[in-house]
C-alpha cells in the first residue's frame, strides 16, 4: 500500500514527510493504522547524526497508538480493531529473559531491529523499489507500519490513544523505574532527578506505590510545577548544593530511592551521592552520552547503597502496558499535562523545535 511517512532521508537534516510503500504482514506480524504518535528524544537523537548505530533512508517514530487493520500469519493474539501501542521493547513471553520475572529485556528480535529490519531480516518499507529501514522496530512517523506482534500491547479499547501513546515510551520508562525495577515500599523518601516525561512519570510512580516523601529536582519552575501536580510533595530547583540540601533534609542519611532522568552523568552522580547510605537505592534511567562515564566512589557502595539501571522503565510491555493504562483509565495516573501540543504529521520538524526549545513536555501528531 502507498501511505504517508516522514523519512530521515540524511542526519543533521529535516525530516522529509512523502509516500512510500509498506508492504503486507507477514508471519506474526501486524499492520497497524496510526491514530497518534509522541515525538520523542530519541526520534531527534537519531534524526541529529549523534547517534553512532542510527541509519537512513528510514521512518523515525516510536511511540505510537493505532488501531489493528490486518494481521499476518500465524499471529493469535491479536485481531482486527483492536487498540494497540507500539514498542520498541518486545516481549516474546518465551525466551530467557521474557520467562525471568527480574527483567524485560526480550532477546526475541534483538538483533534485527538494532538493524532496521523485521524479525525475518527484510523491510516492509520502500521506495520505488529502495528498501527503508523501520527505527526501533515501530516506525511510527507514518499512517500505518507493519511490526511484530510481540512489539504490540492490546490496551483498554476505551482508552484514548493521544494519551494511551505516551505509555509507548518515557511515561511508561518514569513510572515503571518506580513500581518495577525499585519497586518503591510505601513509607518511603524518594528523590527524582529531572522532571521531564521520565521524571514525571518517576514521581507518579513513587506516588502509586505509597511513597511519603516525593521530592523532585529540575532547573525549570515550570516543570517542578508540573512534578507537584503529579505528586512531588517538595521540590528543588538544581544548583551547586543539591546533594547536601537532600542529606539535610534526610537527616544526614540520604533518600530510599533516588532516580536519574536526566541522562546526564553529573547529575546520575548526584543520585547516587543522594540515596541512603545501608540501602538507599538509586536508579538510572537517562542515557548518556556515548563514551561517558559514571564515576562511583566504591566507598558509596561499602555503605550499602546500590545502582540499578532501567530500560523502559523494567516495565514486560504487552502484560503491563496495558495494566498502566488501565490505572491512567481509573484515574490514577494525571496524562493531560503531559501532552502539550498537537500537530500533524507534517509538522514533525516542529515537534522537534518544540523539544529543543524544552516547550512542553510532548508534542503528539494526531493523523485523521
Ligand atoms: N531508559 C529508557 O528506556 C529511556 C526511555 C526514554 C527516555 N530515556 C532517557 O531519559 C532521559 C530523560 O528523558 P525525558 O524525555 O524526560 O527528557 P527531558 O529532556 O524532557 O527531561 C530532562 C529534565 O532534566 C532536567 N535537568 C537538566 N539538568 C538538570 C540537573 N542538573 N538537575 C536536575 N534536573 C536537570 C531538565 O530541566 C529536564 O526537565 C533522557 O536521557 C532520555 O534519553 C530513557
Ligand atoms: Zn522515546
Ligand atoms: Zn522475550
Amino acid at each position: 500500500m502507498r501511505m504517508r511517512a516522514a523519512v530521515l532521508e540524511e542526519f543533521g537534516q529535516p525530516l522529509v514527510v512523502q509516500e512510500v510503500d509498506l508492504a503486507e504482514p507477514k508471519a506474526g506480524e501486524v499492520l497497524v493504522r496510526l491514530e497518534a504518535c509522541g515525538v520523542c528524544h530519541t526520534d531527534m537523537y537519531t534524526a541529529s547524526g549523534a547517534d553512532p548505530s542510527g541509519y537512513a533512508p528510514c521512518v523515525l517514530g516510536h511511540e505510537g497508538g493505532g488501531i489493528v487493520e490486518k494481521v499476518g500469519d500465524d499471529v493469535t493474539s491479536l485481531t482486527p480493531g483492536d487498540k494497540v501501542v507500539t514498542m520498541f521493547s518486545p516481549q516474546c513471553r518465551e525466551c530467557v529473559h521474557c520467562v525471568d520475572p527480574r527483567t524485560n529485556l526480550c532477546m526475541a528480535i534483538r538483533a534485527e531491529q538494532n538493524l532496521g529490519h523485521l524479525p525475518d531480516g527484510t523491510t516492509r518499507l520502500s521506495r520505488n523499489g529502495e528498501d527503508i529501514r523501520h527505527f526501533m522496530g515501530t516506525s511510527t512517523f507514518a499512517e500505518y507500519t507493519v511490526m511484530p506482534e510481540i512489539a504490540l500491547a492490546r490496551i483498554n479499547p476505551e482508552a484514548p490513544l493521544d494519551h494511551a501513546c505516551l505509555f509507548a515510551c518515557g511515561l511508561s520508562t518514569g513510572l515503571g523505574a518506580a513500581m518495577y525495577t525499585a519497586k518503591v515500599d510505601e513509607g518511603t523518601t524518594c528523590v527524582v532527578f529531572g522532571a521531564g516525561m521520565v521524571g514525571l512519570g518517576a514521581v507518579a510512580g513513587c506516588r502509586l506505590q505509597g511513597a511519603e516523601r516525593i521530592i523532585c529536582v529540575d532547573l525549570s519552575d515550570d516543570r517542578l510545577e508540573l512534578a507537584k501536580g503529579q505528586g512531588a510533595t517538595e521540590v528543588y530547583k538544581a544548583d551547586e548544593n543539591t546533594v547536601q540540601w537532600i542529606l539535610d533534609e534526610t537527616g544526614g542519611y540520604g533518600a530510599d530511592y533516588t532516580f536519574e532522568a536526566t541522562g546526564l552523568v553529573s547529575v546520575m552522580q548526584q543520585a547516587v551521592e543522594s540515596a541512603r547510605m545501608a540501602w538507599g537505592l538509586c536508579t538510572v534511567a537517562g542515557v548518556a552520552g556515548k563514551g561517558e562515564t559514571l564515576d562511583v566512589i566504591p566507598r558509596w557502595l561499602i555503605q550499602g547503597r546500590r545502582i540499578a539501571g532501567s530500560s523502559f522503565g523494567g516495565v514486560k510491555g504487552r502484560d503491563q502496558v496495558p495494566e498502566l493504562v488501565d490505572r491512567y483509565m481509573a484515574g490514577e495516573i494525571d496524562v493531560d499535562p503531559f501532552l502539550s501540543h498537537r500537530i500533524s504529521l507534517d509538522e514533525v520538524n516542529k515537534g522537534f523545535d518544540l523539544m529543543e526549545a524544552h516547550d512542553g513536555i510532548r508534542s503528539v501528531i494526531e493523523f485523521n
